[in-house]
């Protein structure tokens, strides 16, 4: 079987590390051709394809954040009015099966294509951890252990000035990033889209602390947290930019304006943004995408379509599509009443 990849969304820590595992295992166990196609689906419709061999060059990629084919964002009605387009480059090529790795964007497309006659399987990434499906995604252990190191880092300059330290991590609407990482590095607060905050409860964590005789206070923001309705604070509108892609409204920054006014005491903000994205892959992430590589290629071979490569426990499973788009996987309350138990 001849098999096509990309990569869609938002790059992540892993996906070069996918790319590797499904070329090595396609052809050292199907003898079978891969071909990469550029800058997500745009790159299939335009037909902008390199071959991938199992060589020396895709051995070193392991190590390499980011992904060697680019990645873009599709706006799906582009894509749905593409299909001719995506059909004969298929054809030229005599691919038989994609293999599309992505986020909910691209397992949404790739549900659409598999429906309508190409047969697609669907690798799931992002490092928000929020796909259905899938216990973890690669990406997030990297996002997690960056944004733990950036937290760990701020206790001491915290400390050193008396500060309430806000640090915003990603995460629209899910905060895993924030709860593993204001977890393993100690934070006195964190907020999560799942659950809204009031900002005078946050005020009173921190000021207790300082009763307390502590010096400082630290608190990790997801990106996408909102307030608590009449809680006496609203955020500035967000918005979609001119590529349709949601603009977030800076809400660390908001909080500080907040904790600032409410505890007249110096406040401070942190913006993780794409650090978390960018570089190395940790160790778990390149084991988790590397499996996820090696299962695609059995998948194909299996005619597994429609459906994506999920961690399920300890074992790789193949899932339908619909289970990995139909459900947000966000942060449960319990898990979230657990880390509260540390606050302050
Ligand atoms: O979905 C992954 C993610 O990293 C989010 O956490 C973040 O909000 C978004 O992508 C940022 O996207 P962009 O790279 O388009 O700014």
């Amino acid at each position: 079987m001849r098999i096509g990849v990309l990569t869609a969304g938002g790059d992540c820590p892993g996906l070069n590390a996918v790319i590797r595992a499904l070329v090595r295992t396609a052809n050292s166990e199907y003898d079978s051709p891969v071909l990469g196609f550029q800058d997500g689906w745009s790159g299939v419709v335009e037909d902008r394809a390199v071959p991938l061999f199992d060589d020396e060059g895709i051995d070193r990629i392991l190590l390499r954040g980011g992904t060697i084919l680019g990645t873009g964002r599709l706006n799906p009605d582009i894509l749905t009015a593409s299909l001719p387009e995506i059909r004969q480059t298929l054809e030229r090529h005599a691919l038989d099966a994609l293999v599309a790795i992505g986020g909910d964007g691209t397992l949404k497309a790739a549900r659409w294509l598999t429906e309508n006659g190409i047969p697609v399987v669907g690798v799931p990434k992002t490092i928000d951890n929020d796909v259905g499906g899938t216990d973890y995604t690669f990406g997030f252990d990297t996002a997690v252990s960056i944004a733990s190191d950036a937290i760990d880092r701020l206790h001491t300059t915290a400390e050193s000035h008396e500060r309430v330290m806000l640090v915003e991590v990603m995460g629209r609407h899910a905060g895993w990033i924030a709860l593993h990482a204001g977890l393993a590095s100690g934070a006195h607060m964190i907020v999560i889209p799942e659950v809204p905050f009031d900002i005078d409860y946050v005020c009173k964590v921190m000021k207790r602390r300082f009763q307390m005789g502590e010096a400082y206070g630290i608190c990790v923001v997801a990106e996408g947290a909102t307030p608590v309705e009449g809680s006496g604070m609203t955020l500035r509108e967000g918005g979609t930019d001119q590529f349709g892609h949601e603009v977030f409204t800076g809400v660390a920054d908001q909080m500080a304006t907040a904790i600032r006014e409410r505890m007249n005491r110096d406040v401070r903000t942190t913006v993780l943004g794409h650090i978390q994205r960018g570089g190395t892959p940790t160790a778990y992430d390149r084991n988790l995408a590397t499996r996820f590589g090696v299962h695609a290629a059995h998948a194909v071979h299996r005619g597994d379509f429609g459906q994506i490569v999920a961690l399920r426990g300890e074992s790789i499973a193949m899932v339908p599509v619909e289970e990995a788009v139909s459900v947000l996987k966000t942060v449960p309350e319990d898990r979230y009443r657990e880390a509260a138990c540390l606050f302050g």
